[in-house]
């Protein structure tokens, strides 16, 4: 890495501030001798703040590229399947065929979970949204991995990203088949990774020669790929952060899936569906996007933090839709006013000048809508898919000495005063 230096010059003093350049990127300046100054840096929602040093993946916004070490989506999700594309982002780089064999196998071996945990989804209501069984059940794996699982031993590590990548489905299908009263079906060795999700997903016992559709497999094992990993997102950053004070690794996955929720980050592809419906039909659309531009309501799906010119994710997901409603044959008018909500947005100087394109989120919530996935799973789908992207920064971070990661503030609160008794208080 090349470095340079920023000159800062705070209270007639001058440091000295090393610009650092990686290999991609904007250059960073490491701030951290300017805490010698007095000063802290301010930067709300981390606009500016690279607090990690990554070799995974790489965002240019701007220009709409996506890598994972190095490969970009589009060929990824065009030529990958899904687990390779974890095998990469865990290890480097996209296997051989040994390694594939043997990565594969293993994933096969761990799908299943122990008998125990169905009791976990037992104590939770019939209606409770399946995210919320997510952060539990995934959160209760570390009850079952906690004694002996040694987060300074890297074979202890590999042995745990396994086991999230290969459990993954089967917990999300769970969540699912508890909230429809329906029998948990067990992974088959048979079905590839995305066959074995729909199929505990969709098939019942009665289903004794459940066969999945090679269309809807493939679009889903793309969801997975196009969602598998994106930097130092909200909730990958949530993980890192989780994962920086030692904490079990299968209860920093649950805060990564806590973060994912809200309708900002994967919240938003059911948000879409949603907003779908409260549209209700196209007659319907530009009185809504009024609405928007009055800052009433959100467009969901749209916009981006980073990507300002278009997201590579979304173009890949266009097609994939393509496929799949004409695969089934469904002429949803859902999907012509999604299709309006669109074309509006990529016209309407209002949502030009902001860079307001369509998100990763705004078509995978339509395929899923056509595939038969329930709306309350699409943040699920997101969260299996991510697991993946979030174990490999908690890999990275525990492959080098790391420090806890503790943010400063700047306060605004009450300045030093006396204790009021009770009763003094008015
Ligand atoms: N609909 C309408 N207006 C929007 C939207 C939107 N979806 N997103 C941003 N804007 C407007 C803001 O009101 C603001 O307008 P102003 O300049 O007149 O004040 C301007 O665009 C800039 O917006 P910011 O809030 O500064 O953008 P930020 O980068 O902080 O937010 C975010 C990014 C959270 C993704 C936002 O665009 C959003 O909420 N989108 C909808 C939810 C969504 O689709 N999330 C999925 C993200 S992708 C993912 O997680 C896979």
């Amino acid at each position: 890495m090349a470095t340079d230096k920023a000159t800062l010059n705070v209270d007639g003093e001058t440091f000295d501030l090393p610009i650092i350049t990686g290999k991609l990127g904007r250059p960073v300046v490491d701030v951290s001798a300017f805490a010698d100054a007095g000063y802290w840096t301010y930067d709300p929602g981390f606009k500016v703040t690279a607090p990690v040093e990554s070799k995974i993946t790489f965002i240019n916004g701007g220009e709409g590229e996506l890598l994972h070490r190095g490969y970009p989506i589009d060929q990824l999700a065009d030529n990958a399947e899904y687990l390779e594309v974890c095998y990469a982002l865990l290890h480097g780089d996209l296997p051989n065929a040994e390694q594939k064999k043997d990565f594969y196998a293993k994933i096969q071996q761990h799908s299943g979970v122990h008998d125990q945990l169905r009791r976990f989804f037992e104590g939770f209501r019939r209606d409770a949204h399946p995210m919320a069984i997510m952060v539990g059940v995934v959160g209760a794996l570390s009850a079952f991995y906690h004694d002996g699982l040694d987060v300074s031993d890297e074979k202890h590590r590999e042995i745990t990203a396994i086991r999230l990548i290969a459990k993954m489905p089967t917990l999300a299908a769970m969540s699912y088949k508890y909230s429809k009263g329906e029998p948990f079906m067990y992974p088959r060795n048979d079905f590839n990774y995305a066959e074995n999700f729909l199929y505990m997903m969709l098939a019942t016992p009665a289903d004794v020669d459940y066969k999945v559709n090679p269309v809807l497999s493939k679009a889903m094992d793309k969801i997975f790929t196009l969602h598998a990993d994106h930097e130092q997102n909200a909730s990958t950053s949530t993980v890192r952060l989780a994962g920086s004070t030692g904490a079990n690794p299968y209860a920093c996955i649950a805060a990564g899936i806590a973060a994912l929720w809200g309708p900002s980050h994967g919240g938003a592809n059911e948000a879409v569906l949603e907003m779908l419906d409260e549209i209700g039909t196209v007659e319907n659309v530009d009185e809504f996007m009024e609405k928007v531009k009055r800052k009433e309501v959100k467009l969901m799906g749209f916009g981006h933090r980073v990507y300002k010119n278009f997201d590579p994710r979304a173009k890949v997901m266009k097609e994939t839709c393509d496929e799949v409603l004409d695969a089934l044959g469904i002429d949803d008018p859902k999907l012509e006013l999604a299709m309006k909500l669109e074309k509006i947005a990529l016209e309407d100087p209002y949502f030009v000048e902001r860079n307001l394109y369509p998100n990763v989120d705004f078509y995978s919530g339509i395929i899923l809508k056509a595939i038969g996935i329930p709306t309350s799973m699409f943040t699920v789908i997101f969260a299996l898919a991510r697991t993946a992207g979030w174990i490999s920064h908690w890999l990275e971070m525990h492959s080098a000495p790391f420090k806890i990661g503790r943010p400063r503030q700047l306060y605004t609160g009450e300045t030093k005063r006396d204790f009021v008794k009770l009763e003094d208080r008015k």
